[in-house]
């Protein structure tokens, strides 16, 4: 066996980002914002046909590379990028210059309208690389003023600079960005004390809340984008979601939701969505048009597909009196639904459990196809050590007798 193969063993499935200048695999580690978790092997220094010494980089897991990660280039121009499926190179990717890139870095000009106090503009700068990486320039598209290659550097290299979410995306990274972002705006609520849990419509006596409806700063909005927009792109390269054509929030929570999803998707990813919603106060839209009770049904075309996004699902059937409204569109596919955080219960109230999880209810009455981007198995599991008895085993006792899952 060859050194270059001891070293570096085949994976079965994930990323191998190859032909990095010897030296720089950390820097491009660092930028793609690997998870601390994820199995990664980096190998320094190996040894390369074209190159004499090279760094390279494996993770396994299931990953999807964002727009961002063309910014690699900045660092390893000649890298290449193999997604690795079932043991072989799927795809085989050059890490290409963008042409333009936007909202990263901070223009050296103090009186650019981008270094404004007041809701500046975000940064555009057009990228120069016709002599190899060490000549890059940057150009600020609303100034002129020039970054060179050195202060780009040390810029990617100081601690001040970050990638929304990093180049390389997994369903771990995006568990973990959502559940940071309800811990920290107070969205995942506990009781005060086991005595008080709170009463669901359902008459249920839960032992958390999810309110969704805290999410309502600027930083939320971002992070609720970026993990919206990027579990879709990562279901669709799964092969889970089949594209779409429309993103349907139900209103009123769904309404932003798929506001966010859409330009989420362009910013991050390049797609193109339109998104629509329903309005709530027509009651009796049994014999009302389309446009009278889903706004954006306008622009739909028989057959198009439509993607729905929600924030949780309890009873099931508030979802289904919304999908119930879209065939007012006509002929449409409803190719999935994306929720913020399944509760993981069964159906029905205090009384009444029945069989069915809301979720399995809608897989199997409906045939939808539904994702969760949070559970409660996960949240519980992340914050149980920091519940104290009592809290604890209200949360047991609420699963044990109404729950899809068991918790311990
Ligand atoms: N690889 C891997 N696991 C696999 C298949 C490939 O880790 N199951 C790695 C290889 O070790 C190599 C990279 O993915 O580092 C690309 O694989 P391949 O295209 O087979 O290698 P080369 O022909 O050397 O690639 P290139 O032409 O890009 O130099
Ligand atoms: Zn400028």
């Amino acid at each position: 066996m060859s050194d270059r193969q001891l070293l570096v063993s085949k994976i079965e499935n994930g990323v191998v980002i190859d032909h990095i200048p010897a030296g720089k695999a950390f820097l491009v580690l660092r930028l793609l914002k690997v998870d601390p978790k994820a199995r990664a092997l980096i190998a320094q220094n190996v040894e390369s046909k074209s190159q004499g010494a090279k760094d390279l980089i494996k993770i396994e897991g299931s990953y999807l590379t964002s727009k961002e990660i063309d910014l690699i280039a900045l660092v390893a121009p000649e890298a290449t990028l193999n997604i690795i499926e079932d043991w072989k190179v799927k795809e085989k990717r050059r890490i290409r210059f963008p042409e333009q890139i936007e909202g990263i870095f901070v223009c050296p000009n103090p009186l650019c309208p981008t270094n404004a106090e007041y809701t500046p503009p975000r940064t555009l700068f057009d990228v120069k690389s016709d002599d190899g990486v060490e000549a890059i320039k940057l150009q600020c598209d609303y100034c002129g003023s020039v970054l060179y290659y050195g202060s780009i550097l040390d810029y990617i290299k100081s601690d001040a600079f970050s990638l929304e979410g990093g180049g390389l995306v997994s369903k771990e990274r995006i568990e973990q960005v959502f559940l940071d972002i309800l811990i920290k705006k107070g969205a995942l609520r506990l009781p005060p004390s086991p005595d008080e849990p709170f009463i669901l419509k359902s008459g249920r006596p839960s032992p958390y809340f999810v309110n969704l409806g805290a999410l309502t700063d600027g930083e939320s909005l971002a992070a609720v984008k970026w993990t919206f927009a990027s579990y879709v792109v990562l279901l669709m390269e799964q092969g889970l979601l089949e594209d779409f054509d429309y993103v349907f929030g139900p209103s009123y929570k769904g309404i932003s939701l798929a506001t966010l999803t859409c330009e989420g998707l362009n910013e991050l990813y390049g797609m193109d969505k339109r998104y629509m919603y329903d309005r709530k106060e027509e009651k009796d839209y049994g014999d009302m048009s389309a446009d009278r009770v889903i706004v954006g049904a306008g622009y739909f075309e028989q057959g198009q597909r439509i993607l729905v996004v929600d924030d949780t699902i309890t009873t099931g059937t508030t979802k289904v009196e919304s999908i119930e409204k879209l065939k007012l569109l006509g002929d449409h596919t409803v190719v999935g639904l994306i929720i913020a955080v399944d509760r993981q219960e069964k159906m029905g109230d205090t009384v009444n459990i029945e069989e069915n999880g809301a979720v399995e209810y809608l897989e199997k009455e409906l045939g939808l196809n539904v994702f969760s981007i949070q559970n409660i198995q996960t949240i519980y599991a992340l914050i149980k050590d920091s519940l104290d008895e009592s809290m604890r085993s209200l949360w047991l006792d609420y699963y044990e007798k109404y729950g899809t899952v068991k918790l311990d």
